[in-house]
């Protein structure tokens, strides 16, 4: 008994530390306040790979094709059609308050001219364009913050270790000579891309290859605030990022972290595959993003446009039901808090900053009336979000008894706000 106790306190204590783990900062709440208010934001994963739809650089890291016929793609890539506004109004529409686009994933091919070597679209692909800029202007005319990811690894780049999964360059405790070019040739591409678009997030990825002290990640975040001392940075940069980056699996609990975002791909690919038609339906995209919001988090949903620059239409279209759902129900989306404690009531919910609404999100048709327990304050109106009708309600006991006509009923998620004359009082 003795010994499961000690287990248990040791456990304990190791969960902690994993809450704990992807921060050493000091996080700026003003800062992240913009985030925390966004909710939805749209993530791109836009390269090369979208020429012969394979996985984005994993698929010459995991040999399923060679390097030499991955980066044939570069011929490929024209990016012919790209039209920003378009990305910027299909952006808007879906109700995202921020993008982050694919700067330079693994495969080292930038969407820049970055003058610092490697490969980018610019110098080595029919685009011959900075695909970054015209988006960047595009997105803040519409008051959308604009984020850029970064992938800290390079495997094409010939200083960097990491090659392929089996193939390791070089040791880097043993040639730190070849180990601080790589450094050196990072530090100034992210230092380019803070001078050319000053990003109001940087998104990194691939921290796990190495540890912070061997990025020198503490340097990466003071160089990049030290430019911008608004950035946020997210925790894929070892322990030195603003807020937690769960991905593709909604979190079961609310996350320990204060800031957080889940990121996801629509159908099971970051980059445009056509073979892959594993979609979600609009219906079960906006049940998760009524997860991630009603446990204080934001959803960053990807789509992957084609090497041209359109996109699948079954990605507009999640993007415009999800917009018109965000558009009528945008006071239980926006400046919301956290809601009931468990038990109150079968679903999700949130409370209004005020605490004065109380709202409860449906993903169900209830058997009969919908049922809440325990609202100790005086019930003001009743009301659902959809159609704005008033619904009656009757209180018996401990229990509020809520009638919505079945016909009412939202097909994806319904929500019922629930008005008090005071803050609400929980029995
Ligand atoms: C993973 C994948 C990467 C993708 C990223 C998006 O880290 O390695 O390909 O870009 O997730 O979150």
């Amino acid at each position: 008994m003795k010994k499961l106790i000690v287990l248990l306190f040791l456990g304990s204590l190791c969960i902690r530390a994993v809450h704990s783990q992807h921060n050493r900062v000091e996080i700026d709440d003003k800062k992240m306040e913009w985030f925390h208010e966004a909710k939805l934001g749209i993530f791109i994963h836009w390269g090369i790979y979208a020429v012969h739809g394979v996985s984005e650089s994993w698929s010459f890291f995991n040999n399923y094709m060679s390097h030499e016929d991955y980066m044939k793609q570069l011929d490929g890539f024209t990016a012919k059609n790209y039209n920003p506004a378009y990305w910027a109004d299909l952006i808007a529409q879906s109700g995202a308050k921020y993008v982050v686009l694919t700067s330079r994933h693994h495969d080292g091919v930038a969407l820049w001219d970055s003058k610092m070597g490697g490969c980018n679209v610019v110098q080595n692909t029919p685009a011959k364009k900075d695909l970054i800029a015209p988006l960047a202007d595009a997105v803040r005319k519409k008051g959308i913050k604009f984020g850029l990811y970064y992938s800290l690894p390079d495997w094409s780049y010939n200083d960097y270790n990491v090659y392929t999964r089996d193939i390791r360059r070089y040791d880097i405790q043993k040639d730190t000579v070849r180990w601080n070019k790589f450094l050196k040739y990072m530090k100034g591409q992210l230092h380019e891309l803070s001078v050319n678009y000053n990003p109001d997030l940087f998104w990194f990825d691939g921290d796990w290859e190495h540890n912070a002290k061997e990025w020198t990640s503490a340097d990466i975040r003071k160089q990049l605030l030290a430019y911008n001392p608004a950035t946020i940075i997210n925790s894929r940069l070892n322990e030195y990022g603003d807020y937690a980056t769960p991905e593709q699996g909604v979190p079961i609990a609310r996350p320990a972290s204060k800031y957080w975002e889940l990121c996801m791909t629509i159908n099971d690919s970051w980059g445009y595959q056509p073979h892959d038609n594993q979609y979600k339906s609009a219906n079960q995209i906006l049940r998760i993003f009524v997860d991630c919001i009603t446990a204080g988090g934001n959803l960053l949903l990807d789509i992957g446009p084609k090497e041209d620059g359109t996109i699948d239409s079954r990605q507009v279209e999640v993007l415009t039901v999800l917009g018109q759902w965000i558009k009528t129900h945008q006071e239980a989306v926006y400046g919301i808090q956290a809601g009931l404690p468990d038990g109150y009531f079968y679903g999700k919910t949130a409370l209004s900053m005020d605490k004065k609404t109380l709202y409860l999100y449906l993903d169900n048709i209830p058997a009969g009336e919908v049922s809440v327990k325990g609202l100790e304050s005086n019930i003001k109106n009743v009301r659902l979000l959809r159609n704005n009708k008033t619904l009656a309600y009757k209180t018996k006991g401990n229990n509020t008894y809520i009638h919505v006509d079945k016909n009412d009923y939202d097909p994806n998620v319904s929500v019922i706000a629930i008005d008090f004359e005071q803050a609400l009082q929980l029995y």
